[in-house]
């Protein structure tokens, strides 16, 4: 990747003379299914555009409560978008019809305040990295279609989600209208992400792009690292979901509370209630012993991120050293 960052072709992204930015958007295009994509330094970014397309300051916007862009994205669709939020609570981060139809009243004067949007995250990252099943999201999004929602992906990890089902990832992202899928998770890049959608979205998103001062210049040093890590980063995610598993295995028999039927991709959670641990006891401890987990939106729940930095050694070694540092006795 450091050796396609060095090499990049590179112009004025600005004025869209960026070879390989060009290239990145019409690759990511192509993958989700969309007829065009736009490169942004951040998932956030990609988010925050998309809700600014599909609604008028006023408007409500509809997810899951516990979704990135309702709890981590410090108040954008307020602050940029000026929408209204409701969040609905979810089942491993994932919404019914029944809750999409409800969350839209029927309307009896032309002031009522409107839903709008509604976004969905898969994979979703506070019920610990979650998949959407397609049945259930196709369900979710011809309702809100029907209701007269518009229908945004945040994607940020859509190709988790694709390897996880086994698809490819335009099964899933070609029924929205927008999608944003990032480059600087699972693929590891240092950096970007993309807006996909319509031609004419995603024109209308490059202006966004440059109210956020998000237009950059020679950016292509970026893009390249997205072009590299599609070529070389995406099958690989199987890895380290399986590498998440045997995490996932191997604490649950040593007597730490993981929910093994909630492992679905790169994540591993651990409710430390039942272990009468507080977090950041339990995060220093994991730290001294040289495993670095993190604190989650739940208070009593760290997180482990399985990704392309750690190997099957690592993954041995973490086996180990996680229970013995939770206090937790390895069965003989
Ligand atoms: C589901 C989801 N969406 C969006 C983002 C935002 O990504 P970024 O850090 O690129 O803004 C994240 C980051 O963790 C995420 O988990």
């Amino acid at each position: 990747m450091r050796a396609a960052i060095a090499s990049a072709e590179v112009g004025d992204e600005q004025k869209r003379e960026d070879p390989s930015v060009t290239e990145l958007q019409q690759r990511v295009a192509g993958l989700l299914g969309h007829e065009a994509a736009l490169f942004v330094p951040t998932a956030t970014m990609a988010n925050q555009i998309a809700l600014k397309l599909h609604s008028r300051p006023g408007d409500v916007l509809v997810a899951e409560e516990t979704s990135h862009v309702l709890v981590y994205e410090y108040g954008g669709p307020a602050a940029h978008a000026g929408l209204i939020t409701l969040g609905l609570p979810g089942t491993g981060g994932r919404l019914t019809p029944s809750q999409v139809r409800e969350a839209v009243p029927h309307r009896t004067k032309v002031a009522d305040q409107a839903p709008a949007i509604l976004s969905l995250e898969t994979t979703h990252n506070s019920s610990g990295g979650r998949v959407w099943p397609i049945d259930e999201l196709e369900a979710v999004v011809a309702t809100a279609r029907n209701v007269g929602l518009a229908v945004h992906l945040d994607g940020a990890r859509l190709l988790n989600a694709a390897v996880s089902l086994g698809v490819p990832p335009a099964d899933i992202a070609a029924r929205f209208d927008t999608v944003t899928v990032c480059l600087s998770k699972g693929l590891g890049c240092p950096l970007g992400a993309l807006l996909a959608g319509s031609e004419a979205s995603i024109e209308r998103a490059w202006r966004e792009k440059h109210l956020f001062g998000g237009a950059m210049r020679q950016a292509g040093i970026v893009a390249a690292a997205g072009i590299y890590a599609l070529e070389h980063h995406v099958d690989r995610l199987a890895e380290d979901h399986a590498r998440a598993r045997r995490l996932a295995e191997a604490w649950h028999a040593a007597g730490v509370p993981v929910d093994l039927d909630r492992v679905e991709s790169n994540f591993v959670q651990v409710d430390l209630e039942p272990l009468g641990l507080e977090r950041d006891e339990a995060l220093a401890r994991l730290r001294v012993a040289g495993v670095g987990l993190s604190s989650t939106i739940h208070a009593t729940v760290i997180r482990a991120v399985t990704h392309l930095d750690l190997d099957d050694d690592d993954i041995a070694q973490a086996c180990e050293l996680v229970p013995a540092a939770l206090g937790v006795a390895v069965a003989a």
